[in-house]
């Protein structure tokens, strides 16, 4: 089946149900992107203009790290945060198996090996009992471990306590991948806070996305946020003409910040709208199909909203859903280690199991904050009635 375009360029009808909606945000937001957009091009300061900083400031009052540092990508944002957490050419570093690429590729980028690890089937995000499977295979294999990639699969925050008891104890870092869940929470403290160094991903489709490119990094620490800062800026020191570290450009631009800026203030009445939408699917669906639990102490910021089916029904699901003019997505149809340049690289014992199962039997359903109840009853009725007949009943 043919990958669709999963965003919307145009507002939803009767024909056509977009799989992300980002023309309904633009219709609320009404003049205002408009307007910041056109008071970047009067001041004209396209690269480094006051955006930034305002807008640095509002996402740290946000989640409430002391720092937030806006740049050009979410893969940009981990390619700096592996840089300024020191990882060295060579360093095992741990990364789940199902997932987007981003994450492992930084890793092998740099010079570091990436180690695959399992995830758990519920919450779709690192195992725990798998990541300490890696270390033992890492030492055992004379890697060095240093550090782990922990990803928010789909908007949902990582069982952090339990990987940071983990981290303790093998001197490990970890830092967030939050590419998809900034806005969540984990027992009342923000995405943003739960480890030294957070990176997220502004992209269209994201919980907070601007309309490009765009990233960030957040961290407590003073020396991480100067590293960061600096290698965004070609490793920057004092004053401009002097680079006292290896950097690159990885700045965010003006007007994606500007854009943001709008995004960011509806972002909190945009995440109820997500959980509510959310609350209806399950309710909705989680007679027939394995509904996304949210685990205690979190939410979710709901970037992908993704059943289980059983193996082996879900093009046929996906065909008649398609017929009756419904989007779906799946995210991810291979696991890490079956991508071609990941196949050689080491994974933890015991294997990834729930990784390749996973990507055999997920399917992602339309979620933007801006689903009609009238239209997500039609998507929850077209997908039981799809059910149904691929199952003979
Ligand atoms: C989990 C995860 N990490 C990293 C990224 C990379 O973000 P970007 O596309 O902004 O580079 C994405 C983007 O899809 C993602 O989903």
């Amino acid at each position: 089946m043919a990958t669709a375009n999963v965003l919307s360029t145009a507002p939803s009808d009767d024909k056509h149900i977009p799989f992300i909606d980002l023309q309904a945000q633009r219709l609320r937001l009404g003049q205002r992107i408009e307007d910041a957009i056109a008071r970047v091009l009067d001041h004209g300061r396209f690269v480094a203009g006051p955006e930034i900083d305002e807008l640095e400031s509002r996402l740290s009052d946000w989640c409430g790290a002391k720092y937030s540092i806006s740049c050009a990508s979410g893969t940009t944002a981990l390619s700096l945060g592996l840089s300024a957490l020191g990882a060295k050419y060579r360093d095992a570093i741990f990364v789940p198996a199902f997932t987007f690429v981003s994450p492992a590729e930084v890793i092998a980028r740099l010079g570091c090996i990436p180690v695959l690890v399992d995830v758990q089937p519920d919450s779709f995000n690192i195992d725990p009992e798998s990541l300490v499977r890696g270390i033992q295979m890492a030492e055992e294999h004379g890697l060095t471990p240093r550090g782990v990639i922990v990803i928010d699969l789909f908007g949902q925050p990582a069982d952090y306590p339990a990987l940071q008891e983990i981290a303790t104890a093998h001197d490990l870092w970890l830092m967030a991948d939050a590419a998809q869940s900034f806005g969540a929470s984990l027992q009342g403290k923000k995405v943003g806070t739960l480890t030294k160094l957070t990176a997220t991903s502004f992209f269209p489709s994201k919980p907070l996305g601007c309309y490009g490119d765009g990233g960030a990094i957040f961290t407590d620490s003073d020396e991480i946020a100067t590293e960061v800062r600096s290698r965004r800026q070609h490793g920057q020191g004092e004053d401009r003409m002097t680079h006292v570290r290896i950097g690159m450009n990885g700045r965010l631009d003006t007007v994606q910040a500007a854009i943001l800026l709008e995004k960011l203030a509806i972002l909190s009445d945009e995440l109820k709208a997500r959980d509510r939408i959310a609350a209806r699917y399950s309710a909705g669906l989680k007679d027939l199909v394995r509904v996304p639990p949210i685990m205690p102490g979190r939410t979710s910021a709901w970037a992908q909203y993704t059943v289980r089916l059983r193996q082996g029904e879900r093009d046929q699901v996906r065909e008649i859903l398609e017929k009756d003019g419904i989007p779906t997505a799946i995210y991810y149809h291979t696991a890490l280690h079956h991508h071609a340049p990941y196949t050689g690289y080491p994974r933890a014992h015991g294997g990834l199991p729930v990784s390749e199962k996973l990507a055999r039997t997920v399917l992602s359903l339309p979620m933007h904050p801006y689903l009609e109840p009238a239209l997500q009853d039609r998507i929850i009725e077209s997908f039981r009635t799809a059910l149904i007949e691929v199952r003979g009943g």
